[in-house]
Formats: C-alpha cells, structure tokens, sequence
C-alpha cells in the first residue's frame, strides 16, 4: 500500500520535469493526481501517471490568471467529491538580469507566476482543507530563496517570498489540520535549467562544484522529498524549508 493511498494530489507545472515526477511518484504512491499546468504534456509521459493512477487528469490553466485558477480548482473539486487532500504548487518559470537591465515587466510574470500563482492556487484550495480538517501544501521555493546568486533577481525574490509565505501560511492553517511545508532544490536537471546547462556550460560548470556532492540533482529526487513532505510520515513538520540540494547551502569546498 503507497503512502498517499486513496488521496487527491492537485500538481501545479505537472506537465514537466519536478511537478511531473511529483504525479509520477505520487500515482506510484496510491493518489489521484489533478495536474494543472498551462502546457500540455508529453503523451508518453503523462500516460505513465495515467496507467498507475487512471483517474487522473490534467487540466491547461494559467497561474498567473485568477479566474483561470478559480475555475480549475472548481472542477477539480467537482471531479472528486470536494477533495483535495495534498497541493504542490510547482508551475515555475526562470530569470536572468540584474536590477539596472531587468525589464519591469519581467520582474512582474516572474513574480506573478512563482509567488502569486502558489498563492492564488492555495487561496482557492484552502477552504476545502478547511471544511475537511485536513490538508498537506508543498510549495517548490530554491536554494535561491535562501541565498543570491548572480543575475538572479527577480527568480531569487520570488522564492525567498515563496519560503517566507510557507512559514506565513503555516501559522495561519496550524489549528486548521493543514500543515505547509517548502523544499528549496539544488539546481535539478529539468527543462528549466537545460538551457542554462547546454548553452553556458563553463558557468554549470562552476554551479555543479558549488554542490559537495559533485553533480546536479534529478526531478525525482526532489518529488522523493516532497512526498515525505506531503505525506503523514511528515505529521510533525509544518513552516519548514526543506534544502535538497546535494550540500550546496552546507558550506564550501576548497579542496584542502
Ligand atoms: N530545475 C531546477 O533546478 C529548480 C531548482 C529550484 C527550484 N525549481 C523550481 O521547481 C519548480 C519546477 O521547475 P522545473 O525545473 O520542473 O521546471 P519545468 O520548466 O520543467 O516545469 C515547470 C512547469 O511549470 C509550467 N508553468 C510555467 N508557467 C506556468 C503558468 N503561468 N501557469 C501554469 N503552469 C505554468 C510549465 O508549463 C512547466 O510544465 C519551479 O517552481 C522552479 O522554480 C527548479
């Protein structure tokens, strides 16, 4: 029996890379996964959550439009009886610049999808977890939001705001049965960070030194963390930033 047995998993970014392994693993463990993602996904993909978890679906909606949000968590709502046992809010989008070359408009739709579409996605899930006295929320934050790092304002802001609203959120619903918890990843080897890795390869190589552990992470190493998260063998844990992150925030090496 998977840990998430019988359970509702609303995966926001499901179509790709960490949000996809999260339905992937989270199918695996027993749950139906409502995906949201405002692409579709790769066929072969999706059809493994579908095959493990046949009533699954994935519904196209744009974070960063609230009526969009309204509607798709509607549905989901509908579909399952009211049921949203677990949220993971990945949909997430990157960002190059610092302040003096940033277009203001870029500052916006990062900060609109990263941090105000897990909040508006939370805003109209909570009150079901409420109504049932039970819920677990996953927000995707980074290793950014813990520490800067080059050309990286807008991105970096956005996931610090993303911690920070974890630990808000958790103060809030505490009384409520509702815990909400955050990982902060390392840099993972995803759509997200492909370019980055193919196209600057002298920087990724810099970046890949900065974790002790000698390589980048993978999506399912992280969907590992957020279904412990997400899950009762977490019963405990509430507010918490969890780094996965292959050592890079334990400090640094200078190979003496
Ligand atoms: N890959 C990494 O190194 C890394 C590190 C730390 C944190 N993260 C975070 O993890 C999350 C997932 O990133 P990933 O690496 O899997 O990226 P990804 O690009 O593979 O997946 C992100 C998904 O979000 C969806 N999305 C983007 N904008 C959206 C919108 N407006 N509405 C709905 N869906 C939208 C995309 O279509 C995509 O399917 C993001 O929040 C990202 O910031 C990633």
């Amino acid at each position: 029996m998977g840990i998430l047995e019988k359970q509702v998993a609303l995966i926001t970014g499901a179509a790709s890379g960490i949000g996809l392994a999260t339905a992937q693993r989270f199918a695996r463990e027993g749950a139906t996964i409502a995906g949201l993602d405002i692409a579709t996904a790769d066929e072969t993909e999706w059809s493994g959550v579908r095959n493990t978890a046949p009533a699954s679906i994935l519904l196209q909606a744009n974070v960063l439009d609230e009526a969009s949000v309204q509607a798709a968590v509607t549905t989901v709502l509908e579909r399952f009886g009211g049921r949203i046992d677990v949220l993971v809010n990945s949909a997430g989008v990157s960002s190059f610049g610092a302040a003096h070359e940033l277009p203001t408009a870029e500052w916006d739709r990062v900060l609109g999808i990263n941090l105000r579409g897990s909040f508006l996605v939370t805003k109209y899930v909570v009150p079901a977890m409420l109504a049932r006295r039970r819920g677990s929320i996953v927000h995707i934050a980074s290793i950014e939001g813990l520490e800067g790092m080059s050309q990286q304002l807008a991105y970096g802001v956005s996931k610090g705001g993303v911690v920070q609203m974890t630990r808000n959120m958790a103060v809030d619903y505490a009384r409520d049965g509702i815990r909400v918890n955050c990982v902060c990843p390392g840099v993972i080897e995803t759509p997200l960070t492909a370019p980055l890795l193919r196209d600057f390869k002298a920087i990724g190589d810099l970046v890949v030194e900065q974790h002790l552990l000698g390589r980048f992470g993978q999506p399912e190493e992280v969907a590992a963390a957020i279904l412990f998260l997400a899950s009762d063998e977490a019963s405990f844990i509430t507010g918490h930033a969890l780094v996965v992150d292959g050592g890079y925030t334990a400090g640094r090496r200078y190979g003496a």
